[in-house]
């Protein structure tokens, strides 16, 4: 039997299988918490409040074409609403960036630093401290919305220090999530916080397939008393990339973009970059050519999976009053600055994401310029359920006057990107040279992170400006501590910094 979202006994109880915790006096009283004035305009007046879906992607990349395979969702999600051109992720590493996605909050708030325990990845100090006052826990507790999540969460989630899969995190009704880091096969998933394992045949266990069934059948089978919220949260297109086996011939005649910075060694950049090979061997590029496709096979099943879900929220008649955002939670880059692949740099192509929305008062076919962060996610689906944002501490801003085309909203022009390197206190036996201190040194010894990877930078645009500016910690400080320009900003303890040029990265 496929996986359901229908527990073994019959029909998911209104609910949830995890029982509501709120007394049902108790929560009424709460609703009044989110009853508003709903702003859509005279034809939405009466209507039950929306209900919103978050697909977010894993790695998917907006600078290199990452949403090219994705025709279905561009013609379902960008074409029927709002694309932003000008997305960007606070921190670019899975952990810290669907950490900001579920506070709303940067990372200096949230200390949510990297993809380990230690650095609050899932961790017990998560758990307590922002875990409660996450966007969902608000929705269900305060607003009375059915939530549901599937698919991978934190990268530590399900680790026997923190609960295991157990712990299913305040805020759920439905909890279907993997455990630990993106796979394809072979995983564990948290079913309302009981373990169930799955294999490695297609039509039963290929995860993003299994993440559609399930979500197929919340739509079946969930109350319709009260509006709901998905979060749909792909492995794809992470490592290790196995596509479904009718993608697996796909785009054969594809290779990584060729782009102004492909290959090119980049001399004013941090040490980091400056470690990796220019040229890069021929293997590497053949490596992370064969990686560029199969991230793209990978992505023609969450195509399909977007589709089902669209046909199955129409057929339910729920198509019209529901927001679906697509995005994800951060860039990736095949090659720029000869830095094979990954993330964990905060040049365009890593910090940069895909954003897009259609629902009600949405108008079609639209492109919005402002600079958004996925902090702004949490506030902008309160704002829909009408929760009071200022009775939050997040940072991010509700995107809706932009959603509905107002022309004359003040927005900002500035947003943070905070980074702290991961690395690792031996030598790695295959790259003896490289060590201490460095990770991801694959392939041929170029390494994509370091502790001291570790920055902070401002991105800014608006009317007049498009830049970016960074101060990095680690030991160059010491080589330009005596350039006039810099001694104002060692002066207030800042390390090495430099002016990011966009236009080459
Ligand atoms: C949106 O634009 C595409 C062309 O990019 C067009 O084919 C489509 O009909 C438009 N959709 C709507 C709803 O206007
Ligand atoms: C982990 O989170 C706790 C609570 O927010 C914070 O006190 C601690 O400093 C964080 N750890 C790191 C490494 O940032
Ligand atoms: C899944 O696990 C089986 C048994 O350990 C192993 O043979 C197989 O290679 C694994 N498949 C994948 C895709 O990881
Ligand atoms: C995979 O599961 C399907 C459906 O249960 C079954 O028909 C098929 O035989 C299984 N394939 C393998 C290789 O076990
Ligand atoms: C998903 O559901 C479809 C239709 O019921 C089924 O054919 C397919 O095998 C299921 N896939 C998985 C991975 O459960
Ligand atoms: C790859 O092949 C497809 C059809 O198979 C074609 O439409 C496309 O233009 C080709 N792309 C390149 C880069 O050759
Ligand atoms: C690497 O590839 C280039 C271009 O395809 C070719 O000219 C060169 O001979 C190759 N080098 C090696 C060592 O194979
Ligand atoms: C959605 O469509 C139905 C049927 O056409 C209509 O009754 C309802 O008012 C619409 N809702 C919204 C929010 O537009
Ligand atoms: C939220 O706070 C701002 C600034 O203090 C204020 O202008 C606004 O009216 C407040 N909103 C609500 C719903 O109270
Ligand atoms: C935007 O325009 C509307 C309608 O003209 C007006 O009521 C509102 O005060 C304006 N807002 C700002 C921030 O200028
Ligand atoms: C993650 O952050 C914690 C806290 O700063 C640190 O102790 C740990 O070494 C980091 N992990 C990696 C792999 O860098
Ligand atoms: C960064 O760390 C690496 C490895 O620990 C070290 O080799 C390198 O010199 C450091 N670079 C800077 C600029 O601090």
């Amino acid at each position: 039997m496929p996986l359901r979202a229908v527990p073994a006994s019959g029909r998911p109880r209104r609910g949830g299988v995890l029982r509501s915790q709120t007394a049902p006096g108790l929560r009424l009283l709460l609703l009044g918490a989110c009853l508003f004035a709903w702003p859509w305009g005279s034809e939405a007046a009466g209507a039950r409040r929306p209900n919103v879906v978050l697909i977010l992607t894993d790695d998917q990349d907006d600078l290199l074409g990452g949403m090219t395979p994705l025709k279905k969702t561009k013609a379902l999600i960008a074409d029927m609403g709002m694309s932003f051109s000008s997305a960007y992720v606070p921190s670019p590493l899975c952990c810290p960036s669907r950490a900001s996605i579920l506070t709303g909050k940067y990372p200096h708030n949230h200390h949510v630093v990297n993809n380990t325990l230690e650095g609050n990845c899932s961790s017990k100090l998560w758990q307590k401290i922002q875990e409660p006052y996450t966007f969902p826990a608000i929705l269900r507790s305060m607003c009375g919305y059915q939530t549901f999540f599937a698919g991978k969460y934190l990268n530590e989630y399900g680790a026997l220090d923190a609960g295991g899969v157990e712990h299913v995190p305040p805020g759920w009704s439905y909890w279907y999530a993997l455990e630990k880091n993106s796979k394809y096969y072979n995983y564990t998933l948290s079913v309302n916080g009981k373990a169930r394992k799955h294999g490695e045949n297609y039509s039963l266990d290929y995860l993003t397939d299994v993440l559609a069934n399930v979500s197929l059948d919340f739509l079946d089978y969930k109350s319709n008393s009260e509006p709901f919220f998905m979060m749909i949260s792909t492995p794809a297109p992470h490592s290790p990339w196995i596509a479904a086996p009718q993608y697996q011939k796909s785009f054969q005649n594809v290779s990584a973009p060729r782009n102004s910075n492909f290959n090119i060694y980049g001399k004013n950049k941090h040490w980091l970059i400056r470690q990796a090979k220019t040229p890069m061997t021929n293997s590497s590029i053949q490596f992370l050519d064969e990686a560029f496709r199969k991230r793209w096979q990978t992505l023609l099943s969450v195509d399909d999976l977007v589709e089902k879900l669209i046909r199955r929220l129409d057929f339910h008649g729920e198509l019209n009053n529901t927001f679906i955002f697509y995005t994800s939670d951060n860039g990736y880059h095949t090659g720029q600055f000869s830095l094979p692949i990954d993330k964990r740099q905060l040049y365009e192509f890593d910090i940069k994401v895909p954003l897009l929305v259609r629902g009600p008062g949405i108008k079609a076919n639209q492109t919005n310029q402002m600079l958004i962060a996925n902090i702004d996610l949490g506030p902008t689906i309160l704002d829909i359920a009408g929760y009071d944002l200022n009775k939050t501490q997040m940072d991010g801003r509700s995107l809706l006057p932009l959603m509905r085309g107002t022309s004359n909203v003040t927005w900002r022009s500035d947003v943070l990107v905070e980074y702290q390197g991961e690395g690792y206190n031996g030598s790695d036996p295959t790259c003896p040279a490289m060590g201490p201190g460095v990770s991801q040194c694959f392939p041929d010894c170029v390494c994509e992170d370091a502790y001291n990877n570790t920055y902070a930078c401002v991105r800014t645009m608006s009317k007049s400006w498009n830049l970016q500016y960074c101060e990095f910690d680690d030991q160059e400080v010491n080589s330009i501590k005596n350039h006039p320009r810099v001694a104002n900003f060692i002066n207030h303890g800042s390390k090495f910094f430099t002016w990011v040029s966009i236009k080459d990265n």
